[in-house]
């Protein structure tokens, strides 16, 4: 047990309900003040603000240095991000770190993000949180026709192969031009109980055998395959970014030189 845990509960028990109650909100409020205080004086640096604000993206997994890149350019911008996953799973308190992370590094963004369970306890000004699945083709476009145009997709729902690939399939094309897609925790396309095969690294049906075949639509100009059609990959990739567990796609805009 815990130290936190041990003062807990020789409070709870010294005290009445009702002045422990006062003291959980009042303590709750302090440490968010802190949290808040923190992130502010923390805003242009992604590892430290996913320290503060609580997300796997750093000091697990570690993917906020890439987002850092990345995301650099869109930092003041207006702009539309949507999450896949709040975090969670089924506690709807739970979860909402990232979407937290993302409104103090994108200041002038509105955060959008979904989640199979309800987490509409996360809303707040700039925050918007849906309820459904990510492989609910009609659900997706709804939540696309919402917002409007979306710069930034993060998928880091149930990386479960086939729903990644449904995601991506459907909101792919959604995604504003010169937008940025990405698909986290990618080393599920390895795990059998995601849908994954470790057994062959070109397996049909996992993200990483798709993701990978994408990289042959970047030289599609180059096939040299008489009467070739090109797909909507081909014509609508400009860079892809492979980093450990983690694949960034730009979706290529009018004026790129390819
Ligand atoms: C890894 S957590 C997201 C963590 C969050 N993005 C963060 O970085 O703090 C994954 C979330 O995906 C949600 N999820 C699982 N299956 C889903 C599905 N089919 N559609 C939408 N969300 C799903 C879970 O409820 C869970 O809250």
């Amino acid at each position: 047990m815990s130290v936190r845990i041990v003062v807990r509960n020789i409070v709870k028990k010294a005290v009445s309900p009702k002045m422990y109650g006062g003291l959980k909100h009042f303590f709750s409020y302090e440490k968010k003040i802190f949290r808040d205080i923190a992130s502010a004086m923390n805003s242009d640096n992604l590892n430290r603000l996913a320290t503060i604000h609580g997300t796997d993206k750093w000091n697990l997994h570690w993917y906020t240095q890439h987002y850092q890149k990345h995301f650099q350019e869109l930092k003041n911008k207006k702009t539309n991000l949507l999450e896949i996953g709040v975090g969670g799973d089924a506690d709807t308190k739970k979860g909402g770190n990232s979407v937290r992370m993302w409104k103090a590094f994108f200041p002038n963004a509105n955060i959008y993000a979904l989640d199979l369970h309800d987490k509409s306890i996360h809303n707040e000004r700039r925050i918007k949180i849906f309820q459904g699945d990510q492989s609910d083709v009609k659900f997706l476009k709804e939540v696309a026709k919402e917002i409007g145009e979306i710069d930034i997709i993060i998928d880091d729902g149930s990386h479960i192969n086939e729903h990644v690939l449904i995601t991506f399939k459907t909101l792919f094309p959604l995604l504003k031009k010169g937008g940025i897609y990405v698909i986290e925790d990618t080393q599920t396309s390895y795990w059998a109980d995601y849908g994954g095969d470790v057994s062959n690294f070109n397996a049909p049906n996992t993200m990483l055998t798709f993701f990978k075949s994408l990289t042959d639509s970047l030289n599609a100009k180059d096939f040299r395959i008489p009467g070739y059609q090109p797909s909507y990959y081909d014509l609508n990739i400009f860079s892809m970014h492979f980093y450990r567990n983690l694949v960034i796609i730009y979706k290529s805009k009018e004026g790129d030189r390819q």
